[in-house]
């Protein structure tokens, strides 16, 4: 499958929860999915489904974390597209909520090698496509616990929720966000979150055990939000469902 008059989306963690979902939805409005995923045959099953409601899609192995596999990833989406239109930094890892007076340094280092330095690997090996699009757009997947201003309120849940890594990986996500955004004003970078923050609400998906209020539908309705923004969008914001977010 070569890509001429799709809009081409490359979605990072794409397996399942709310990547799969967005992959599922930007699929129906015809654009050609390329779905990231560590696991070649659980990405296979992924695309699979995909392809059998009629989406146009292509497995895309891809391992955030190592620098060999974005690079090859790189060449096998080449064979397909010249331009990459939008980059969905989805992929992401809670850790192992380890209580503050016990976290170490590695246990941080696991966490931000997804969160944090998985977007970057990726963002950087695909800005020479992205560069080709006419309106390039990169959304990155963040949190409502990314933030102070939800993290410091005692009403929100996430208050109470003790550890360094998660939390602290998002809100590094959203500042590298903003000065990508800053220094490349030509391409989109935005910030979505999944849940409701005015609500305490998230997505139920594996991360939280399905413990979520809202469906991956919901859960993904920043994210297609910000990946289908037009060429006079906004870039450098952070948003929810219900609107912008508070960093
Ligand atoms: N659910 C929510 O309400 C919520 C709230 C705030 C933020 N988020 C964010 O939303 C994003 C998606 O999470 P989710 O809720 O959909 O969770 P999920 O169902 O657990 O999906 C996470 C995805 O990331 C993939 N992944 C993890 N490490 C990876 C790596 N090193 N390389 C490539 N892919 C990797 C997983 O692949 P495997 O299947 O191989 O593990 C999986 O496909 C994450 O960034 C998460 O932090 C979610």
């Amino acid at each position: 499958m070569t890509n001429s008059e799709h809009t081409s989306v490359l979605i990072t963690g794409a397996t399942k929860g709310l990547g799969f979902e967005a992959a599922r939805r930007l699929g129906e409005r015809g654009w050609l999915i390329f779905l990231g995923s560590r696991d070649e045959a659980r990405g296979r099953e992924a695309a699979g489904k995909l392809a059998a409601s009629g989406a146009a899609v292509v497995m895309v192995p891809l391992d955030v974390t190592s620098e060999q596999s974005v690079t090859d990833s790189v060449k096998l989406v080449r064979k397909h597209t010249d331009r990459l239109d939008v980059l969905i930094n989805n992929a992401g890892t809670p850790g192992t909520a380890v209580p503050p007076a016990d976290a170490t340094a590695d246990d941080l280092h696991a966490v931000y090698d997804t969160n944090v330095y998985g977007p970057v690997r990726v963002t950087h090996a695909y800005l020479p496509l992205l560069e080709a699009a006419a309106n390039p757009r990169v959304v990155m997947v963040s949190s409502g616990g990314s933030s102070f201003a939800v993290v410091t309120d005692p009403a929100q849940p996430v208050s109470k929720v003790h550890e360094l890594a998660y939390s602290s990986s998002k809100t590094a996500l959203n500042m590298i966000t903003v000065r990508y955004a800053q220094a490349l004003p030509h391409i989109k970078f935005n910030l979505a979150t999944p849940g409701e923050i005015a609500n305490h609400t998230f997505a139920a998906t594996d991360m939280n055990g399905h413990t979520g209020q809202l469906t991956v539908t919901e859960g993904t309705d920043s994210i297609v939000a910000l990946a289908t923004l037009d060429a006079g969008g906004p870039t450098g914001i952070f948003i929810d469902r219900l609107g912008p977010a508070p960093w």
